[in-house]
């Protein structure tokens, strides 16, 4: 969460932060701000509430020349979201500026010993308490800014991703970061610095991610310098990136969200390129292979995941225990990481995570690994947190996902925990040599369907039509389609703000029956499958309260045709992987309900895409 930006070279920032600062917005959008400094040394900070483009239409006109300077996207956690609380953060002599990803959670006790010694604050941001503690150390113990950020930063509890520019010394930057994601973009004579690599892909492919408690100062014509806490020299480790500018951009699409949407045939290909051999009856998936004894002999495995990627990991339950005859547990990384798990060193925890920067989500592969278990990522950004902190992991190639409401990333999730799951089955002995092979031709033409279903955007548009003012859906699966379910509603909630709940079809009668009448939506997963005839059953209690029924089939269903609403027929597949199509329509159906609400469906209200802080 919050997105955060710097320039140094010789090119204008301003054009710089901002365009970087719109590709990171989905970071956060409560407030954002610049500060740059100009040629002749002043320094000039505009900052607002709201999105970036508040920010552009109150700076315009003004003293916007410079070209080093520093960017901010907020999602507020200190403070409510307002000008004053916006980054950049002042230091008391007006010095210094910083902008802050993260949470410093003893900000209370640094900030009532600044206060003894005669500072003053403005904000309510425990930012704002870090920079002061900086400009008291710099100057007291007259140091060297990226000296006294070391020693700040040593008193520090907390995660941060920071940069810190100072109006005396326009040449540098200083970086630094712990928890929170930092990559530095290395130009010919410049240097960018961004929580994720968007901002400057169009102008450098080499990058340096920088690791917890490093320090970087980025000096003008100079060669980039990091050290960490302890003040030991570290060699920058320069790589490669592969994004490309078109990945981050509409492509002609209204919504990032519709885009992503529409992506998914190929992220879903994608994702089993090179990994995925029907014709030989194959499945490669080097982190599967890299830790084959480990799957062989393991007695249990558990999914910690936060949102979408939770729901991913139920599927994935499913999947495993069904397939490879694995017992499985599926925890939130929030609840996991704080209540003592049992976990042997024989588990295997599979942390799934499209950002790969969740804060519970990364605390729970740190108490696991304490623990001694083998931890594995799936995650969609290459090089991110959750990545490196496992021992090892499979990526899902999706692409860059920047629509807050997760779409592609879901599928992607979906299909290489199915291919996972392959493969461990058949190291463990427990699938047939057909049934494994029939599952790997069913796999490959999935792309092709969910293109077929994609085709009924029209019709999803007309019964979105019908559904838009409703106040409160219920949404409802059996089995695998029970995590769709959720998915759905959580869909429905996040980007419309309908009040939505997914429910195993059966408990239906437990509890949210009581909410059925003639204006609630009910949309049901009804393929036909092993609990086909029990959802007919469960529809059929739905229609006698007079609730509506919104019903994805498979293609050529008469009996819940007879008794539904409306009926989105999507094609035939494996009951196992039926989650992989039938959750494109209800994204399709979400999209279209939010925009027809006239809500901001890429940037939902009080959400974030990354959320790095617990
Ligand atoms: C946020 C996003 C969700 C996402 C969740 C987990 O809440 O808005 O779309 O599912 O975080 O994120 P991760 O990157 O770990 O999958």
């Amino acid at each position: 969460m919050c997105g955060i930006i710097a320039y140094i070279g010789n090119r204008e920032a301003y054009p710089i932060l901002i365009t970087g600062l719109q590709r990171m917005e989905y970071r956060g959008y409560d407030s954002a701000g610049v500060a740059i400094i100009n040629k002749k040394g002043d320094m000039n900070v505009y900052k607002r509430k709201g999105k970036v483009s508040e920010l552009v239409s109150f700076a315009k006109g003004q003293d916007l020349t410079g070209s080093v300077g520093i960017g901010h996207t907020r999602w507020a956690t200190h403070g409510e979201p307002n000008d004053v609380n916006a980054h950049p953060q002042y230091s008391e002599s007006k010095n210094l500026v910083m902008i802050h990803n993260g949470i410093i959670e003893n900000y209370a006790s640094i900030k009532e010993g600044l206060i003894k010694r005669g500072h003053t604050f403005q904000s309510q941001t425990d930012t704002e308490v870090l920079i002061h503690l900086i400009e008291d150390i710099k100057e007291h113990e007259n140091m060297k800014l990226g000296h006294a950020v070391q020693a700040a930063l040593k008193q520090v509890i907390g995660a941060y991703a920071l940069v810190v520019l100072d109006k005396n010394d326009p040449d540098t930057i200083v970086a630094a970061k712990k928890g929170s994601p930092m990559v530095i973009g290395i130009g010919g004579d410049e240097f960018f610095i961004a929580s994720d690599a968007s901002p400057f892909v169009e102008y450098t492919k080499n990058v340096v991610y920088m690791e917890d408690e490093q320090v970087a100062i980025l000096r003008k014509g100079q060669e980039l310098k990091i050290r960490n806490l302890k003040d030991k020299e570290i060699t920058p480790y320069v790589q490669q990136l592969t994004m490309e500018l078109e990945s981050i951009e509409k492509g002609g699409y209204e919504h990032f969200m519709l885009k992503e949407i529409y992506e998914q045939p190929r992220s879903v290909l994608d994702s089993m390129r090179g990994r995925l051999h029907a014709e030989t009856g194959e499945v490669k998936m080097g982190g599967i292979e890299n830790h084959a004894k480990k799957f062989e002999k393991a007695k249990r495995i558990i999914f910690v995941a936060c949102g979408t990627s939770w729901h991913a990991a139920l599927v994935a339950e499913y999947l495993f225990e069904e397939l490879a005859r694995i017992p499985v547990e599926v925890e939130y990384a929030s609840e996991f990481r704080y209540r003592n798990p049992i976990i042997y060193n024989d588990d295997i925890v599979i942390a799934i995570s499209q950002s790969g920067e969740t804060a519970d989500t990364l605390a729970a592969i740190e108490l696991a690994k304490s623990k001694g278990a083998t931890v594995l990522g799936v995650c969609n950004v290459v090089g991110s947190s959750i990545a490196r902190a496992s021992h090892g992991g499979c990526y899902t190639h999706a692409g860059p996902e920047i629509g807050v409401a997760s779409t592609k990333a879901f599928t992607a999730q979906v299909t290489v925990l199915t291919l996972m799951a392959l493969q461990v089955a058949k190291l463990r002995g427990e699938i047939t040599e057909s049934r494994f092979r029939q599952l790997c031709y069913e796999l490959e033409t999935v792309p092709a369907k969910i293109d077929e279903v994609l085709k009924l955007n029209d019709t999803l548009r007309e019964i979105s039509f019908k559904y838009k003012d409703s106040n409160n859906a219920l949404y409802l699966g059996r089995g695998v389609s029970f995590p769709v379910a959720l998915e759905g509603a959580l869909k429905l909630k996040e980007i419309s703000y309908i009040h939505a709940e997914g429910y195993p079809a059966a408990e239906m009668k437990h509890g949210p029956i009581a909410l059925i009448d003639e204006e609630m939506p009910v949309f049901v997963i009804a393929t036909k499958g092993a609990n086909y005839e029990k959802v007919v059953s469960n529809i059929q209690e739905v229609k006698a309260r007079k609730g509506k029924i919104i019903a994805v089939v498979t293609s050529g269903d008469k009996e819940v045709k007879a008794m539904a609403d409306y009926t989105i027929e999507i094609p035939e597949t494996d009951d196992l992987l039926v989650p992989l199509i039938a959750v494109i329509p209800l994204q399709l159906l979400s999209y279209h309900i939010a925009v027809m609400r006239g809500c901001n469906v890429d940037q939902p209200r009080n959400l974030a895409k990354s959320v790095t802080v617990e």
